[in-house]
């Protein structure tokens, strides 16, 4: 069954823990937050305290929380956000030299360890830590902002890591973050994603936000 993860970033971010709770209410099992430094990517968000605050609404909801992490030098902050309570983290391959050390950090922390590739970023820079990964995340938009357009070529690099989980005989999730809505997810689905981000066609637009989550749910049932 795919997993829908809402992302907190397109949300009111005077109403985070609010907005949390009316998408969790609604069904997802999962809460993305996306932890942005200014160095790594264009953009500032937040950092161990918001997840703090998040965290027992996630558990509210027996959600898991997950923290992508597009920070420089994230091996100096794996143990804070594992204390605010992440459940799974990933960084950036783009931003590890030592991603094994890093992965086993994030092990040693309590919490499942995330690999994240920028779309410029071939597949193949992970093979060494793909037998390792709990999760592998493809960007499907340039990292930094909410609301912009899936870019197309991510499709043949999911179907790709599909494949070389499948063979690995992996159980690693492989999300897609970027650009996911209604209209493109059953393809992702079929590209091999089991964990879909979504922020702006969960917390933008005309619909409720339970409206907005139950549009990914016909898509993704309807079709099949
Ligand atoms: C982008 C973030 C995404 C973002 C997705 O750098 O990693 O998680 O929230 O936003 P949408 O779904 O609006 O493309
Ligand atoms: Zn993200």
């Amino acid at each position: 069954m795919p997993i829908l993860a809402p992302s907190i970033l397109a949300a009111d971010p005077g109403r985070y823990a609010a907005c949390a709770r009316e998408a969790l209410e609604a069904g997802p099992e999962w809460l993305h937050l996306d932890v942005m430094d200014g160095h790594f990517v264009p953009n500032i968000t937040f950092g161990p305290d918001v997840v703090r605050a998040l965290a027992p609404v996630a558990r509210e909801h027996d959600a898991r929380v997950d923290v992508h992490l597009m920070i420089e030098e994230p091996q100096d902050y794996v143990d804070a956000f594992a204390e605010a309570g992440a459940d799974l983290l990933t960084v950036h391959v783009e931003t590890c030299p030592h991603l094994h050390r890093v992965a086993q950090q994030v092990w040693d922390a309590g919490c499942e360890f995330g690999v994240a590739l920028n779309p410029a970023t071939p597949p193949g820079h992970l093979e060494s830590i793909l037998p390792l990964a709990d999760l592998v995340l493809v960007m499907s938009v340039n990292p930094g902002f909410g609301g912009q357009s899936f870019i197309p070529q991510s499709k043949g690099k999911i179907q790709h890591l599909r494949r070389q989980l499948n063979a690995l005989g992996s159980n690693a999730h492989l999300q897609v973050d970027g650009g996911v809505h209604p209209g493109n997810a059953m393809d992702l689905l079929r590209a091999g994603a089991d964990v879909l981000v979504a922020g702006s066609a969960i917390y933008g637009g005309d619909q409720s936000v339970a409206e907005n989550v139950e549009a990914f749910r016909s898509a993704l049932t309807l079709k099949v």
